[in-house]
């Protein structure tokens, strides 16, 4: 599922549920996977700060957006547009790399043996542009991303400015059987790599 869900309840175990993300590709790619699997799932192309054009105030009970807010250079729209479609009693979750160890600077001090001894992080407060370099073996070419870093207080303030207040926080951690499976993860399993937010309307 790409960025934006929003889901709103018709009945007894049932759920209307509209994946949206702005790259035509992400939305024809899922299309592609909701002819597959048929659960029922609308998709549309659009940016999310629009949602609230195309969908009634209070349509919703839940909005997600995994891993895409900090993608945004302006998140306070789209947030902004999540708390118009959402129901009073409506809950927004989002997902963000953690602020504190997905810093402007990161590095992992390592050991004469090259095993990671500490994460070093700096330059917490330096908010703005950032690029990601995704180097996966899968990738055929070296592929970049924008996105935007920002600390926990002005996360804070977005939040507030949108209408929302935050109910609960959590750093999904794997477990260390995962860890033993996938040695990858082992650097989530140490300091938090990601941030889970659960609002309500203020
Ligand atoms: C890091 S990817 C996350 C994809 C997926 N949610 C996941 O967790 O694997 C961020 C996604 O946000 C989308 N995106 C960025 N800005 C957007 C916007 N203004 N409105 C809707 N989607 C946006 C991008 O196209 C991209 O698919």
């Amino acid at each position: 599922m790409w960025p934006g869900v929003l889901h709103a309840a018709t009945g007894v175990r049932r759920a209307h549920v509209v994946g949206i993300d702005v790259a035509a590709k992400q939305i024809e790619n899922a299309r592609r996977h909701e002819e597959v699997r048929h659960l029922g799932i609308e998709y549309r192309a659009m940016d999310a700060a629009r949602i609230s054009r195309y969908w009634n105030p209070g349509r919703f009970d839940l909005v997600t957006a995994c891993m895409a807010l900090h993608d945004m250079p302006d998140p306070l729209a789209a947030l902004k547009a999540s708390a118009r479609v959402l129901r009073k009693q409506g809950r927004m979750l989002f997902t963000i790399p953690h602020p504190m160890t997905n810093t402007p600077y990161r590095e992992w001090e390592r050991d004469e043996r090259g095993r990671k001894v500490a994460l070093k992080i700096d330059r917490y407060f330096d908010s703005g542009p950032q690029t990601t370099r995704w180097r996966m073996a899968r990738l055929r070419l070296p592929w970049e991303t924008p996105s935007w870093y920002r600390p926990l207080s002005e996360w804070s303030e977005i939040i507030r400015g949108a209408g929302f207040v935050i109910r609960r926080l959590d750093e999904p951690r794997p477990t260390k059987g995962q860890v033993e499976r996938r040695p990858e993860l082992e650097d989530c399993f140490r300091v938090p790599c990601f941030l889970l937010f659960n609002l309500a309307k203020a």
